[in-house]
């Protein structure tokens, strides 16, 4: 894991391979560690930079962001500022995971010019509903003061497909630890900033960069069928239906999103 400063916060991130740059971004309330199997399959013709967001994993947050929160374009100018610091000036390909997904719309409305190709993966292109957004702020609120267990709890099964969470206990323990690693603060401040994100359904039929929308066949966060709207609404668009997964394709099946992506990456040189 490497790290630089930037302005007022420290940004984590694993940097690894050569080749055309593929940026990874990951869900909540996770950190880069979800996107392991990728990196080390990818690294070998790639450089995959995978930051943790602001807050998450390694990386810090502002005092303030718990209470203010942080949107989801200003997580996307620390990626952008990421990728100046470290020199990486030729355009990317931007993977985006959930909520990661929410970052790569908004890094495209700000940095058009330095993306190259874009991967949604399991996430959505609508806003929240008043009912989740009041949902958001409310757990925003608690997590601050009875920590990251309750969450823990309540993703797990969304997270995950039902066969996953009783046969894969080694996918269950890794995810669980990720998400234990991440600060109420972190969490809170993500809430807040998902509450808000805009919907960006008119923005899709004027992304030009091609696209692959990848989602787990047992997706029920972002389901399949959402996510082939959204890919119906790209220009140049492609949709590949992961198997055997629920949403968190990266760990569910790995082989099936280093297929889609290698072989998307590979068109796109
Ligand atoms: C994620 O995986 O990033 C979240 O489930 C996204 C969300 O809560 O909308």
């Amino acid at each position: 894991m490497k790290s630089i400063q930037l302005g007022t916060i420290k940004l984590a991130y694993q940097d690894q391979g050569t080749g055309p740059v593929v940026v990874l971004l990951h869900g909540y309330p996770l950190d880069s560690r979800m996107w392991e199997p990728q990196i080390e399959a990818l690294s070998k013709s790639c450089r995959v930079i995978a930051p943790d967001l602001r807050g998450f994993g390694q990386s810090s947050q502002s005092s303030e962001d718990a209470t203010n929160g942080v949107s989801m374009s200003q997580y996307a100018a620390d990626v952008a500022e990421l990728l100046a610091a470290i020199s990486v000036t030729e355009p990317v390909i931007l993977c985006g995971f959930s909520m990661g997904g929410y970052i790569l719309w908004q890094f495209l409305r700000q940095f058009p010019e330095r993306v190259k190709a874009i991967v949604p993966c399991d996430t959505r292109a609508i806003a929240d509903s008043a009912e989740a957004r009041q949902g958001r702020l409310k757990t925003a609120g608690e997590v601050m003061k009875s920590g990251v267990e309750p969450i823990i709890t309540a993703m797990l099964p969304k997270l995950l497909s039902e066969a996953t969470r009783h046969s894969r206990l080694d996918i269950v323990a890794a995810l669980t630890a990720i998400m234990n690693g991440c600060s109420p603060a972190a969490i809170a401040a993500s809430l807040r900033g998902m509450a808000d994100r805009p919907d960006v359904t008119a923005d899709l039929p004027k992304i030009t960069q091609p696209a692959l929308v990848l989602v787990g066949a047992e997706d029920v966060i972002s389901s399949p069928d959402e996510m082939r709207g959204i890919a119906e609404k790209l220009p140049d668009a492609e949709f590949v239906e992961i198997p055997a997964a629920g949403h968190m394709t990266t760990l569910e099946n790995p082989a099936a999103v280093n297929a889609a992506l290698l072989d998307f990456i590979k068109r796109q040189s």
